[in-house]
Formats: C-alpha cells, structure tokens, sequence
C-alpha cells in the first residue's frame, strides 16, 4: 500500500517525493540507531513520507520527548496523521521545513536536539534546499545533530558549506543502497 502511495506521488511531484519507494526498515534503523533518546527533548522529523523513520522514533522516544514532524505532500501527510495521530507528545504539520521556525515558536520550543530528514536534497529545488539547511543549522545552534540519507554523495559539497564535521555509514539492504550522513558544526 505504502509503496503504491509513493509510486503515485513520486508521478505527480518527482522533485520533491526523490524516491519511488519508502526506505527499508534497515535504512531506518541506521538513521536512528546513534541517537541517545534518553537524553532528548525535542527531535524534530523532514519530510517523513509514509512513516518509516517517524513509526522508529515514535518506538524510541520518551513520552515525555517532543516530536514534530513536518511533511510538505498533502497526501503523505493524511497517511500519517491516520497512522500516528494519537502518539503521545507527536505534532505532526504539513507544511514546507522551510517554515519548521514558525511552528517552533506555536509550540513554545526553545532547543532541537536532533533533526532527521527525509528530504530527496538531490532533486529539491536549489532555494528550497538551501533555505531548509539554514534554518537546520541556525535552530541546532551548533549543539543539535542533523542526520539525513542520500543515495549518492553528489550533495556533500553543500552539506559541508553548513556542517564541520559529516560521519557517514553505508546502508546497502536499500533500493537503492544509501549512505546516511551524521552532521555536526
Ligand atoms: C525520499 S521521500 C522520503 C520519505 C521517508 N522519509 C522515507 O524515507 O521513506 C522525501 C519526502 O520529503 C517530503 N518533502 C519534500 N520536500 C519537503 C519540504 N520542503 N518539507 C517537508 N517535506 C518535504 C516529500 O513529500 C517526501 O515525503
């Protein structure tokens, strides 16, 4: 089901869907699978698609943990909302990321500790990518962790004009294999 939602929507918005199929479950795992949730009080989720990263941290995360996650596509957004909405401490918002700074203010959030994103940077348009990056790095205030996949490394040159230190691991059980990138200032 989820896989013929992401074929449709991959259609009708390629730039900004990137992929034909959710990622797999060992992508998710490695996406999540540095973050201390014990010591975390707001995490915030880019672009998360059918849920595959969202249902992790949902798993992971203290109640007392804040979770937003901020899906621009209508469509993905109704999906989760039926999934998740009943999760404790979950905002879920359709919107742009561009806009995450607005929503931070609504929720009275002072300090994201981690950002993890979804988003395709390869195919997103040039201004969108650029302003969601500054915004990632202003809001993480060089504490914070931002961990996004890429299928290729075509796009490090821009992630390291915004991060200082970039560790990345390889994840090949993926269609395709993708690299998830864990960025510092
Ligand atoms: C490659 S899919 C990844 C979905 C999911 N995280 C996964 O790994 O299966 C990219 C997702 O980013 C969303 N997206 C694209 N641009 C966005 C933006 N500016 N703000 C929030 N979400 C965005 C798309 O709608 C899509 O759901």
């Amino acid at each position: 089901m989820d896989i013929r939602n992401f074929i449709k929507q991959y259609i009708k918005n390629p730039k900004t869907v990137g992929a034909v199929a959710p990622s797999s479950e060992k992508l998710a795992y490695k996406m999540v699978e540095n973050i201390d949730f014990s010591r975390v009080d707001c995490i915030v989720e880019y672009g998360p698609g059918t849920g595959v990263f969202t249902e992790k941290i949902l798993n992971k995360k203290k109640d007392s943990t804040i979770f937003i996650s901020i899906e621009y596509n209508e469509q993905f957004y109704n999906i989760l909302r039926e999934k998740f909405q009943n999760r404790t401490n979950f905002i879920l918002v359709n919107d742009s990321a561009e806009n995450l700074k607005d929503y931070l203010k609504k929720y009275n959030i002072s300090k994201v500790d981690y950002i993890v994103s979804g988003l395709p940077f390869a195919s997103l348009p040039k201004d969108m990518s650029e302003n969601i990056l500054t915004i990632t790095k202003e809001i993480l205030k060089g504490k914070g962790i931002f961990i996004t996949f890429q299928y290729t490394l075509l796009k490090m040159k821009l992630f390291k004009m915004y991060f200082g230190r970039i560790k990345r691991k390889r994840v090949l059980l993926n269609l395709p294999p993708a690299y998830v990138l864990e960025c510092k200032n």
